[in-house]
C-alpha cells in the first residue's frame, strides 16, 4: 500500500511507538515543498518546535533561515524534517531505540519526496544517515552518492549559535548545495 503525505502526518500525530510520545507536547512532522529537490534532515525537535508542532521555529530556525537567505533559498522550495518527530526532554541526544522507532516515518517522507540532495544538519543526522563514523568537523561539505541521491552534511544551526565562526563554513557548504541542485535540474 502506498501512503500519502497526509497518511504519514496522521500516523505521526497518533504515534506511541516510543516513550517520547508521553512527554511530547506536539509531534513535529516535516514541512516544506513536496516537490523539493533538497531535503534537510536534522536530529529532533527542540522545545519551541515541541510547543508549535513545526520544525526549526526557535533560535536555530533563525540561523537556518539566514543561511538559506544568504544562499538564495527559501523554506518554500525545500523540505525540512527530523529523524525524531518528538522532542527529547532537555534536548538530549536521541537514543538508538527512539531513532529506530521513528525511522520508518523518515523513510516514507524520503520515498514520497524522492529528493536529489539530502543535507544532514549536524553530527547526529549525519551519523545515522550517511555513516556511523561521520566526523562533522572534518567531513562537512563532502559528498556521498546513493542511487539517484547526493548526500552531504553541514553544521547544525545550534552549533553555529554556540560558535558563530562556523557560520561562514556552513554558508560555503550551502552555496555548493545550491550549485549542485541547479546543475542537476
Ligand atoms: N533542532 C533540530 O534538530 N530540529 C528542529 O526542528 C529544531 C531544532
Amino acid at each position: 500500500m502506498q501512503y500519502t503525505w497526509s497518511d504519514i502526518e496522521q500516523h505521526i500525530s497518533a504515534c506511541t511507538q516510543c516513550p517520547l510520545s508521553r512527554t511530547r507536547h506536539l509531534p513535529v512532522m516535516g514541512r516544506g515543498s513536496h516537490e523539493a529537490h533538497i531535503m534537510l534532515i536534522a536530529e529532533a525537535p527542540g522545545g519551541q518546535e515541541d510547543q508549535q508542532g513545526l520544525p526549526f521555529v526557535g533560535r536555530s530556525g533563525e540561523i537556518l533561515d539566514s543561511l538559506l537567505k544568504d544562499c538564495g533559498l527559501s523554506r518554500e522550495e525545500i523540505y525540512i524534517t527530523n529523524i525524531l518527530k518528538c522532542h527529547p526532554p532537555g534536548n538530549r541526544d536521541p537514543k538508538e531505540e527512539e531513532k529506530e522507532a521513528c525511522l520508518p516515518y523518515l523513510k516514507y517522507e524520503t520515498f514520497l519526496l524522492k529528493p536529489r540532495i539530502i543535507v544532514c544538519l549536524g553530527r547526529v543526522a549525519a551519523q545515522r544517515i550517511i555513516s556511523p563514523d561521520f566526523r562533522i568537523t572534518r567531513q562537512h561539505g563532502t559528498w556521498t552518492y546513493r542511487k539517484n541521491c547526493a548526500l552531504t552534511a553541514v553544521y547544525h544551526p545550534s552549533a553555529i549559535l554556540r560558535d558563530p565562526s562556523k557560520y561562514e563554513e556552513a554558508k560555503r557548504d550551502f552555496l555548493e548545495i545550491v550549485r549542485m541542485e541547479r546543475e542537476s535540474s
